[in-house]
């Protein structure tokens, strides 16, 4: 899926996930944050979670994103919130990015699992940054229930892709590292993600008619929206994943 795509219609989304602003707040308070402590977000969006726990605990932290619009959008909410003297924004592959050893109290990786070639090799990319007592948050989707094999084909995920809550467990299991808590999405927060991204698309359709990516934008619209009203809405969930070496 083209990262154009993705910057049109998340353009008016602050944050690039299935949560919403009480979830994202409430996984910073699961996330036991203190003060000072620092935080690596690997394919950090546009900063939300990093500038909004900046300000509510007092961390400091680096965002690291391919897409130069989202970073863009990152620095100026840093300024926004008054944080731009504890959080940086780089532009790069998370998949390449190579932090001092052992120098995070915390790496998270919000829904850019494909960065270690899933979640298990995200893991183990993501394990040598952290401080040894470290926790990783990862935000990985997990089918609620096993859908049916037009919903892959829907939407090009590989079956094996992603696996049940319980199947999501072994994986973490296999990397050495143990689950200590978790916040999960529901349908609502996915319908803020999700549903508020086709009057985005339709506005840019409408502003954009000579734009020579206009076909596959529309298809891109359609294809995501029935892919969500038939099959994600039912089958499809979303969490952050709080977890340790074992
Ligand atoms: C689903 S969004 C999640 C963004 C953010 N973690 C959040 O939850 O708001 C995926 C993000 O990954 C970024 N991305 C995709 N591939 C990347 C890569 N190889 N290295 C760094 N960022 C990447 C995209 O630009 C986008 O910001």
């Amino acid at each position: 899926m083209s990262l154009r795509f993705h910057e049109i219609a998340e353009s008016g989304h602050r944050i690039l996930n299935p949560f919403t602003d009480d979830k994202l707040a409430l996984l910073g308070e699961v996330a036991r944050l203190r003060s000072g402590m620092r935080l690596l977000d690997l394919g950090c969006g546009k900063g939300e979670m990093l500038c909004q726990w900046s300000r509510a605990h007092g961390i400091e932290g680096v965002g690291i994103d391919i897409s130069e619009v989202f970073l863009d959008g990152a620095r100026a909410r840093a300024a926004e919130l008054g944080v731009s003297g504890r959080v940086r924004f780089e532009h790069g592959d998370a998949g390449a990015h190579r932090a001092e050893p052992g120098s995070f109290d915390v790496v998270s990786c919000l829904g850019v699992t494909w960065i270690g070639g899933g979640l298990e090799g995200t893991v183990k990319l993501m394990l040598p940054a952290l401080k040894d007592d470290g926790i990783l948050l990862v935000g990985e989707p997990y089918w609620i229930s096993e859908p049916p094999a037009q919903a892959h084909e829907a939407f090009g995920f590989a079956p094996e892709e992603f696996v049940s809550l319980a199947g999501t467990f072994d994986r973490f299991e296999a990397t050495g590292t143990e689950v200590l808590e978790m916040v999960l999405a529901d349908r609502d927060s996915w319908d803020r993600y999700a549903a508020s991204q086709w009057w985005t698309l339709s506005d840019w359709l409408r502003a954009n008619p000579g734009d020579p990516d206009v076909a596959e934008v529309r298809a891109f619209l359609e294809s995501s929206r029935r892919f969500h009203v038939e099959y994600g809405r039912r089958y499809l969930g979303w969490g952050v994943f709080v977890v340790r070496r074992r």
